[in-house]
C-alpha cells in the first residue's frame, strides 16, 4: 500500500514537469488530484483498511496530496509568468511586426542645409564662430560702444563673468573671420545659435539661429550685395521671387538695408501673413562699416565688403506657413513629423 502510494507520487511529479502550458497542467490536476484520481480514492476508502494500517496510510496519502498541490501551484506560476514566446502555441507569426519609428531632420536643419548649399554654390564657405562671446566682439568692435542706445536692439544674456555674454547675433563672427583671413578676400557664411533676453511670444524666441554672411574684397559694391541676395531669395523661395531693399540702420554697416521678398502667398496683393503690405522682411544687410573693416585688420581705403544676417526659423515660417516660432523648440512630434 505504502509502496503504491509512493509510486503514484513519483509518477505524478514527473508528469507535472512535462506539462508546458495551462491546458496541460489543468488536465494533470484533474488526473492526479481530482475527485476521480487514485489518490482521492485512497483517501476516501481509508475506512476499509485494517485498523492498524489506517493512521500510517492516511498520514502518507495526505502528505502526498499536500506536496502535489504545492508543486502544482508552483509550476503553474512559472508557466503563467513565462514570456509567451517560450510558449510555442502562443506565437502568431501572421501578425504584422511593430512599425519602427524613423528619425528625421528637424525643420530648422532642413532649412539650414538648404541655405548652406545655396551659399556653397555661390562660393561661400562655412565659418563656425563661438556662441559665448565677449562684449567687445559682440558690440564694441562692431561699432556699438558701451551705453550706446543702439544696444537696445539686442537684449542681452550676461554671464557671471563681467564682459562675457551669450552672443545676441552672429555678427561678432565677422571680426573672427576677418582676423583669420586678413588681408585676403573673404566669402563666408557664419551659421549658429543666438540668444536674446526677450519675452517668448509667437514671433520671438530667446534662442534662435542666424546665418551671417560676409564678403570682403577690393571692389565690392552695393550692387553686388543686391544681386547676390536677390539670387539667394530666388533660390530659397522660387525663381520668380521679387525682392526690394529698404533703407535701414545697423551700426556695423553703412549704408544698411533690409531685404523684403514679395509675399508668395498672395503674390503681393496683401494677406494676413504679409500684414496686407504684399512684402515679407527676411534679412538685414549692408556694406561693412569702415570702422569694422579696420577692427578686423583691413584697410578701409583698399577693401570693401558686404554683410548680411538672416533667421532660418523665420525663413522656415514663411516657406512652410508656420505661424508660431515656439513650435521649433516645443518638441511636439505632431509638428516635427510634418516635414
Ligand atoms: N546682426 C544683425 C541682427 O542681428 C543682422 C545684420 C547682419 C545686419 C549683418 C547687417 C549685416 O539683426
Amino acid at each position: 500500500m505504502i509502496e503504491k502510494l509512493e509510486k503514484l507520487n513519483s509518477i505524478a511529479i514527473s508528469e507535472l514537469y512535462k506539462t508546458s502550458d495551462i491546458n496541460a497542467i489543468n488536465l494533470w490536476h484533474t488526473k492526479h488530484l481530482g475527485k476521480k484520481s487514485h489518490l482521492m480514492a485512497y483517501l476516501r476508502n481509508l475506512g476499509q483498511l485494517p485498523a492498524q494500517d489506517r493512521p500510517k496510510v492516511g498520514k502518507l496519502a495526505n502528505e502526498i496530496r499536500y506536496k502535489l498541490e504545492n508543486a502544482y501551484d508552483e509550476h503553474k506560476n512559472t508557466l503563467v509568468s513565462q514570456p509567451t514566446t517560450t510558449n510555442k502555441n502562443s506565437i502568431d507569426i501572421t501578425l504584422p511586426g511593430r512599425p519602427i519609428n524613423r528619425g528625421r531632420l528637424h525643420i530648422t536643419n532642413i532649412v539650414l542645409r538648404k541655405i548652406y548649399s545655396i551659399w556653397a554654390d555661390m562660393g561661400f564657405q562655412i565659418y563656425k564662430s563661438r556662441e559665448i562671446e565677449t562684449d567687445e566682439l559682440n558690440f564694441e568692435l562692431l561699432n556699438i560702444p558701451k551705453h550706446h542706445p543702439a544696444r537696445d536692439m539686442w537684449d542681452t544674456f550676461h554671464t557671471n563673468t563681467p564682459g562675457v555674454i551669450l552672443r545676441t547675433h552672429t555678427s561678432p563672427g565677422q571680426i573672427h573671420a576677418m582676423r583669420t583671413y586678413c588681408p585676403n578676400p573673404i566669402r563666408v557664411i557664419l551659421p549658429g545659435m543666438c540668444f536674446r533676453y526677450e519675452q517668448i511670444t509667437a514671433r520671438s524666441e530667446i534662442q534662435f539661429n542666424q546665418v551671417e554672411g560676409l564678403a570682403i574684397g577690393t571692389n565690392i559694391r552695393f550692387s553686388d550685395l543686391k544681386g547676390t541676395l536677390s539670387t539667394f531669395a530666388q533660390r530659397i523661395f522660387n525663381k520668380n521671387t521679387k525682392t526690394r531693399f529698404r533703407a535701414s540702420h545697423f551700426p556695423f554697416t553703412e549704408p544698411s538695408a533690409e531685404m523684403d521678398v514679395e509675399c508668395f502667398l498672395c503674390s503681393g496683393k496683401g494677406c494676413g501673413v504679409c500684414k496686407n503690405t504684399g512684402w515679407l522682411e527676411i534679412l538685414g544687410c549692408g556694406m561693412v562699416h569702415p570702422t569694422v573693416l579696420s577692427n578686423g585688420g583691413y584697410d578701409p581705403n583698399k577693401h570693401t565688403g558686404f554683410a548680411f544676417g538672416m533667421g532660418p526659423e523665420r525663413i522656415a515660417m514663411l516657406k512652410y506657413g508656420i505661424d508660431d516660432i515656439r513650435y521649433f523648440w516645443g518638441n511636439d512630434l505632431r509638428f516635427l513629423e510634418q516635414f
